[in-house]
């Protein structure tokens, strides 16, 4: 069964899993993992104007402004093509956001087929982040929760993991609040167009997995195949 040409949203707080499920989701579904903050995180590392203008935002914990994002997004998504499902990340994080993406997929005779809220208290979430180690790739694990094999190094590619730079507890405390106050209002947005679907994020990883599954697939307009492909 296809699953080709669906676009799911991953929504919720800094650290509450929307990169661990998403890398997941992705991967057994066949389809494009697009991580906003992985885009910015790479255009940084390779020094390109996006990633010069995207690091003051990006290091105070605030959101790069929505032109940028919209345009990154935009061009991202033209390259994949409609057939090409995709699990968005980070992506939209504004209301202004949302309507670019939805007048973007309307132009390719497509919409969001569901908006996944996972949701977890602010402690789990400082958790989540004080043991976070990335891989420049974009994988990512827990000191805590889902340690790599061998100390600070990625198992699938051997390079060193880091400390994110925006993960210090003052800038974290500012992204929460920014998403309380600009990304929050998308949960209404979604819930209004019948979009929205709610997953407890408290448990561990493969529990969080198997909830995103299910809420996703009980979203009437979610996901062909969603059951026939699981982990
Ligand atoms: P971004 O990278 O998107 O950061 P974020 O939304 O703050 O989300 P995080 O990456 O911190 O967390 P996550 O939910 O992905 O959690 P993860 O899976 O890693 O954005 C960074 C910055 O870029 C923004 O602040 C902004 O400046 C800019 N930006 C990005 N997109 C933008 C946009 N659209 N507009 C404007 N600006 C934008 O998990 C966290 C940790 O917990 C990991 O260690 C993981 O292993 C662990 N973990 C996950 N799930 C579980 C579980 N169930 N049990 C135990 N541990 C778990």
């Amino acid at each position: 069964m296809s699953t080709n040409g669906r676009i799911v949203v991953l929504l919720g707080a800094p650290g509450v899993g929307k990169g661990t499920q998403g890398v997941r989701l992705g991967r057994e579904l066949g389809w494009a993992h697009v991580s906003t903050g992985d885009l910015l995180r790479a255009a940084l590392r390779n020094g390109t104007p996006l990633g010069h203008e995207a690091r003051k935002y990006m290091d105070a914990g605030e959101l790069v402004p929505d032109g940028v994002m919209i345009d990154l997004v935009g061009e991202h998504l033209a390259g994949l093509g409609p057939r090409r499902g995709v699990v968005f990340d980070g992506f939209p994080r504004t209301v202004q956001q949302a309507e670019a993406l939805d007048r973007a997929l309307a132009g390719e005779g497509r919409a969001v087929a569901a908006a996944a809220l996972l949701d977890a208290p602010d402690a789990v979430l400082f958790k989540r982040i004080s043991g976070r180690r990335s891989s420049p790739g974009g994988r990512v694990y827990n000191v805590y929760f889902d340690p790599p094999r061998r100390d600070g190094v990625c198992d699938e590619t051997g390079d060193a993991l880091i400390h994110r730079a925006d993960d210090q507890p003052e800038t974290v405390r500012t992204r929460l609040a920014v998403y309380q106050e600009v990304t929050a209002p998308l949960i209404g947005y979604y819930e209004a167009k019948g979009l929205l679907v709610r997953v407890n994020a408290e448990g561990d990883i493969d529990e969080v997995y198997a909830a995103l599954l299910a809420a996703v697939g009980d979203a009437k307009t979610a996901v062909d195949g969603i059951a026939t492909t699981g982990s």
